[in-house]
């Protein structure tokens, strides 16, 4: 196969190719990139097998000391938005300490070279010290403590304390630990009753921020070198059945005053990540954001009727002067009065896959146009994102987001699926992902392998072949945690104490780091497209060719001649990512580790002309 490199000619890419979403999935927000660590911090809800449910219960929480621990709603709440407290009830005869500890998300990371601060909110008698400290169940030894002093009655309502910053004195073997809370005067509170709420560990966050986002997480996320993220979501924007959309004004300031809701995946949503933290997330990494807003439709089919859409649509309008309304604004003040000046925002996406469930009638007729009558009508120069194709309104160009799942072949014979589209009708695909069966239900089968990877990377050729009109895609799911769902895909999968990168992760890494400014047209003599693809760009100083081998010949059998128009360049750069089998996975460190490469290796050529080989039969070059 011989390809020639045009020096000029293509259309000119889209500047956000590639981007993220973010939802909270199976524990991404919640025991994922939010940094609080204590499970079950302020009894809003929980999961009954996967099942999201509204009771509120003391799970994840275990007594110590002979206590009784439950669920109370008859002491003065802390807040109407958190009703329900923990109560610790100590029997008469108690001479000992007493307390509970809590399980995390499956288990805490313990690093000595960390900082960490636990806190809580108490109602009751109490002076004395609280030990807080991490337990590990492998080593059955206390890996760090703090102490939170406690000095109130009853009389002083809620009490919310800090304990002082500590770093532990041992880094743990494994995620295999637990964080108490114990009384050591347990006989002053013999049959006596405490009240907590929002009991919380945050190890040092990613930037400093103050409930903010779990380090390694964070860097994770960064590190794909992205354009744009879309927040917050996804299915779970969309919510399971009425009432229960997600509201940002129930996201905002205090996390007194974030009751929380069921997620769509499986568990309660705490909401202690919210709109303000996640707009902070995308500013820290240089994102635009594609604010997803609801639409009108709940997963279970239930649609707002156009009658009753209004305060819906004025909810949003809302939003916008809270994100984006100066301090003349009543919203643009609240968010001043929490600290925090104008964001930016570009686009929005009305909704999320609004044909789900009998959504696509309403969403035509009427939900679609309520909310971009009113926000064009005050913002127009944010372009509105239809989740359904065609747009409800396609007088201006506005964009689409179409979603594609399906297994690998699938995404190959995507290659071509934009050649044709028209230029007038901009495209995302704001989520995207080979599966081996089903998308993201828990029940799926199968990590990404490498055969996959290669083809989301076929796929992604096409979408960068095509970036004039493909504006950006982005991967569903981005985060998913290990211990829930392992055996589905995700771009990261963690653990409470290691990060995960899937396969798919560093294609688009690759692709993100390796993409110009506008394409270039390759001719190929000597062979045809398949099963060697490939798609060319220019950043104006160099050029940039990428060749996905799948299920290809290798070695000596798979040569492909390049020659770069107009180029003498006698060198350079080969970038290539494989793993030994089509169907290796990358997995957790215990498990077999990281399977796939990605290598960087300076190549020879004769005054623009380059001869690249594979090694393998499934395979990513960069040139
Ligand atoms: O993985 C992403 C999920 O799958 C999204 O919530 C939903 O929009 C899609 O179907």
């Amino acid at each position: 196969l011989n390809l020639t490199v045009s020096s000029s000619g293509g259309n000119t890419s889209s500047t956000l190719q590639y981007g993220l979403l973010f939802e909270d999935i199976y524990h991404s927000g919640d025991g994922g990139l939010y940094g609080e660590m204590i499970r079950n911090r302020a009894f809003q809800g929980s999961s009954v097998d996967g099942v999201v449910s509204l009771d509120r219960t003391t799970d994840f929480w275990t007594e110590v000391g002979g206590v009784t621990l439950s669920v109370d709603t008859e002491t003065t709440p802390l807040s109407s938005s958190l009703p329900a407290q923990l109560r610790m009830e100590v029997p008469e005869d108690t001479t000992t300490a007493v307390g509970f500890y809590n399980d995390g998300f499956w288990g805490f990371d313990v690093d000595a070279s960390q900082r960490y601060i636990a806190s809580m909110y108490v109602y009751g008698n109490y002076t004395g010290d609280v030990t807080c400290y991490f337990y590990s169940t492998t080593s059955d030894t206390i890996l760090g403590s703090t102490t939170i002093s406690l000095d109130q009655t009853e009389s002083d309502g809620w009490v919310q304390t800090y304990s002082p910053t500590f770093y532990p004195t041992t880094t743990a073997s494994n995620a295999n630990n637990t964080f108490y809370f114990v009384f050591e005067d347990g006989a002053q509170l013999a049959g006596e009753s405490l009240y907590f709420n929002v009991l919380s560990v945050f190890k040092q966050t990613y930037n400093n921020r103050a409930n903010g986002l779990r380090t390694d997480m964070a860097e994770a996320v960064a590190a794909l070198g992205t354009k744009y993220i879309r927040l917050p979501g996804g299915n779970n924007m969309e919510g399971l059945y009425a009432p229960y959309y997600w509201k940002w004004n129930e996201t905002l300031g205090s996390l007194t005053e974030r009751p929380g809701r069921p997620g769509t995946w499986g568990d309660y949503n705490t909401d202690g990540f919210g709109l303000i933290e996640m707009m902070l997330m995308a500013d820290d990494m240089g994102l635009e954001v594609i604010l997803g807003v609801w639409a009108g439709l709940y997963l279970d089919g239930t649609v707002v009727a156009e009658a009753d859409l209004q305060p819906y649509v004025d909810s949003v309008m809302d939003e916008l002067e809270f994100l984006l309304g100066d301090s003349s604004t009543t919203y643009g003040a609240q968010r001043e009065a929490l600290g925090y000046g104008a964001f930016t925002i570009n686009y929005i996406e009305i909704g999320n896959e609004d044909y789900l469930n009998g959504g696509t009638t309403s969403y035509d007729d009427y939900r679609f146009t309520a909310f971009y009558d009113a926000i064009h009508a005050t913002y127009p120069d944010i372009s509105l994102i239809s989740t359904i194709n065609p747009s409800p309104v396609t007088t201006d160009g506005s964009p689409v987001d179409l979603h594609l799942y399906g297994d690998a072949d699938y995404f190959v014979t995507l290659f071509n699926a934009f050649d044709q589209a028209s230029r007038s009708y901009p495209v995302f695909v704001n989520e995207y992902a080979a599966t081996n069966t089903g998308s993201n239900s828990a029940s799926q089968i199968g990590a990404q392998t490498l055969s996959m990877a290669c083809a989301e990377a076929v796929f992604l050729l096409g979408c960068e072949r095509n970036s004039d009109v493909v504006v950006g895609s982005a991967y569903g799911a981005l985060i998913k945690n290990y211990n829930e769902a392992p055996d589905t895909v995700a771009v990261i999968k963690q653990t409470a104490s290691e990060v995960l990168y899937s396969m798919s992760f560093y294609v688009q890494q690759l692709f993100a780091a390796n993409m110009g400014s506008s394409t270039l047209p390759v001719t190929a003599t000597d062979g045809e497209l398949a099963p060697v693809y490939w798609s060319a760009t220019t950043n104006t100083s160099h050029t940039i060719l990428k060749l996905v081998n799948y299920d290809g010949e290798t070695g000596a059998d798979s040569a492909v001649s390049v020659t770069l128009e107009g180029s003498s360049a006698d060198t350079a750069t080969l970038i290539s990512f494989s793993a030994p089998e089509a169907d290796s996975i990358n997995n957790l460190a215990a498990l077999g580790g990281e399977t796939s490469s990605v290598t960087t290796t300076a190549l020879q050529g004769e005054a623009g002309v380059f001869t690249v080989e594979f090694s393998s039969a499934y395979e990513i070059l960069i040139l």
